[in-house]
C-alpha cells in the first residue's frame, strides 16, 4: 500500500472484534498501525460482539476525529432483529450484511430501513463464499447481460447487489489478482434495472448444482477456515507474553521441588 501511495487514496475499513470493551481502542490502534493509515475511514463492530461497549468507543473516536464513520456487521442472516433495532436506536453510519441473489432476506426490512435512515450498506459474502460462482460458471451467460455491459457471472452477481438503491458497495474476497480486476470492473458501465435484477434471481435459482463428488470439505463448513482460526489467533495475541512467564514459573518450580532428575539406570 505504501509503495503504491495508497494510504491516502483508499477507503480504509476494519473491525473491532474483541470481547473486552476496555481493549477495543487498543485493538483498533494496533490495526491502524499495521495498515499504516493516519486514521480509519470506517470501523465496524464485528458480528455485534459486545456492541454495548464498542459502539460508544467508536462514537467517541469519531468525535475525536480518529475515525470517520462507525458501523456494525453481521453475516448469513444472523441477528437481523438486533441489527434492525440498532439501526433504529444508534447513530451508526454503516451496516454490513450478507446479500446476494440467493440470500435476499435483507430486502424485506434492513435495506429499506437503511435507505430511510441514510445508513450506508456494505454487502459481504456476495458470492456465497464462492459456491455460487462455482455453480453458475457451468452455464453460459444469458444474452441479456449485455444490457448492463457484463462479461462474467461474477460481474453479473456484483451488479445485482450494487444496483439495489440501498447498497453502497460489495466486498468480494479473493486471493487472485485477475479476480480483483474482474470484480472491480463490475463497478463500471450500466446497472441492471428492476426487471433485469429479477431475471438474474431467476437465472441463479435455476443454476445447475455441482455434483456431490465435486464438494470439498470447505463446502460443509458454515464459515471459512479463516473464521475458525481467528479466535485462536486472538487468544495467542492476548496471552502471548503470559505463555513465556508461565513456562518460566513452571521450570523454576520444577527446579525448586525436584532438583536434577535421577539419571536412568
Ligand atoms: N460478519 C462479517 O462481518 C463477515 C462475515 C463473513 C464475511 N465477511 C467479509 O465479506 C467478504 C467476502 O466474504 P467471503 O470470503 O465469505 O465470500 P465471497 O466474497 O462471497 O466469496 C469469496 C470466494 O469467491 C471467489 N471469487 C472471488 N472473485 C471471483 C471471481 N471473479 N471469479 C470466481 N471466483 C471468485 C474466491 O476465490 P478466489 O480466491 O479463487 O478468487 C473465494 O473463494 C470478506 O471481506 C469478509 O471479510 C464479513
Amino acid at each position: 500500500m505504501r509503495q503504491a501511495a495508497l494510504p491516502e487514496r483508499i477507503f480504509s475499513a476494519d473491525k473491532v472484534w474483541i470481547s473486552s470493551g476496555a481493549q477495543g481502542r487498543e485493538q483498533i490502534e494496533r490495526s491502524r498501525r499495521k495498515w499504516q493509515v493516519r486514521r480509519f475511514d470506517l470501523v465496524q463492530v464485528h458480528n455485534l460482539l459486545n456492541w454495548q461497549e464498542h459502539l460508544p468507543t467508536l462514537f467517541a473516536l469519531k468525535a475525536e476525529g480518529r475515525i470517520r464513520y462507525a458501523g456494525i456487521s453481521t453475516s448469513e442472516g444472523r441477528r437481523h432483529r438486533d441489527i434492525e433495532q440498532l439501526m433504529r436506536s444508534q447513530p451508526i453510519d454503516f451496516v454490513q450484511i450478507t446479500y446476494n441473489p440467493l440470500d435476499r432476506e435483507v430486502e424485506a426490512r434492513i435495506l429499506p430501513l437503511a435507505q430511510e435512515r441514510g445508513i450506508a450498506v456494505i454487502v459481504n459474502r456476495p458470492f456465497h463464499e464462492g459456491a455460487l460462482l462455482r455453480d453458475l460458471v457451468r452455464q453460459p451467460l444469458p444474452p441479456w447481460v449485455a444490457e448492463f455491459d457484463r462479461t462474467s457471472w461474477a460481474q453479473v452477481v456484483l451488479k445485482f447487489m450494487v444496483a439495489h438503491p440501498a447498497v453502497t458497495c460489495a466486498i468480494p474476497a479473493t486471493s487472485r489478482v485477475a479476480h480483483v480486476r474482474e470484480n472491480m470492473d463490475a463497478a463500471y458501465g450500466r446497472l441492471p434495472d428492476a426487471a433485469l435484477r429479477q431475471r438474474i434471481v431467476a437465472a441463479v435459482e435455476r443454476r445447475p448444482m455441482s455434483e456431490w463428488w465435486t464438494y470439498t470439505l470447505a463446502d460443509f463448513l458454515m464459515f471459512s477456515p479463516r473464521i475458525y482460526w481467528r479466535p485462536f489467533e486472538l487468544y495467542i495475541v492476548a496471552i502471548g507474553p503470559a505463555q513465556f512467564v508461565g513456562a518460566a514459573f513452571g521450570l523454576a518450580a520444577r527446579g525448586v521441588r525436584g532438583g536434577t532428575p535421577a539419571a536412568p539406570r
